[in-house]
């Protein structure tokens, strides 16, 4: 049985597509935190699921080393396999990262390594971007850099407006990231030493090749694309 961590901060939708996928597809997957960082409405819908939860608040920490260090002792209770993160406001230190290298997944609302950091939709729409979506990808120590994934796309529609942006990226996140967790328990997709194997690729999924970092690194050998997905 995987063991999964989540950390949110806010409304947990993520969190909540990846609690059904577990309970309707019958996954062989238990949550066993989900921790926030801050007051977080998705921690009431985690508890509604019998998920143990814990809010560690940051705002009751002098800094964000003593906040991490309290994360990493809920964590290291739950001996997690795996930590996504799912809208969690915070950039994880390396220290963090190190602990757990490899372990920990994220959602990030666009198509990276465009629009880093927030405010994506809005950014994607003032720079005239044709295509946008969602990706899913190691988290290393640099701001949503690590090795992709997947990526779900969709074309921009005239009059689109921010807010509906955030609404078609999220529907595809809530199909993205459930499958990303079953691929893994299915082992059709298989994370190695920071490294991204796809040894199936779902129905409507493309593998693309070799992504290379800043510095011209091999740092993903396969992603999977996933499009028109509405
Ligand atoms: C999502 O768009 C995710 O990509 C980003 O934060 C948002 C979280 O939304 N990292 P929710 O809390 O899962 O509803």
């Amino acid at each position: 049985m995987l063991k999964l961590a989540i950390l949110i901060s806010g409304r947990g939708s993520n969190m909540l597509a990846l609690i059904t996928a577990i309970e309707e597809q019958n996954l062989h997957c238990q949550i066993v935190c989900v921790i926030s960082n801050k007051q977080a409405q998705g921690l009431d819908i985690a508890k509604t699921h019998g998920i143990a939860t814990k809010l560690i608040a940051r705002a009751e920490y002098s800094s964000k080393h003593f906040h991490e260090i309290a994360v990493l002792k809920e964590l290291k209770k739950h001996q997690p396999d795996w930590i996504f993160l799912a809208g969690y406001m915070a950039i994880l230190s390396a220290e963090f990262v190190d602990k757990f290298e490899g372990k920990i997944i994220n959602i990030h609302p666009s198509l990276l390594p465009k629009f880093k950091g927030l405010n994506t939709h809005k950014r994607a729409l003032q720079s005239g971007e044709i295509r946008h979506g969602t990706t899913i990808h190691i988290v290393t120590s640099e701001l949503d850099d690590g090795p992709i994934i997947a990526q779900s796309e969709l074309f921009i529609m005239p009059n689109e407006t921010a807010e509906t942006l955030e609404n078609r990226v999220l529907r595809k996140e809530h199909i993205l990231y459930p499958l990303i967790l079953s691929s893994l328990i299915k082992k059709h997709l298989e994370i190695k030493d920071s490294e991204v194997i796809w040894h199936q690729i779902p129905p409507g999924g493309n593998k693309l090749s070799s992504q290379k970092n800043n510095n011209s690194k091999i740092v993903s050998n396969t992603y999977l694309k996933l499009q028109n997905l509405d």
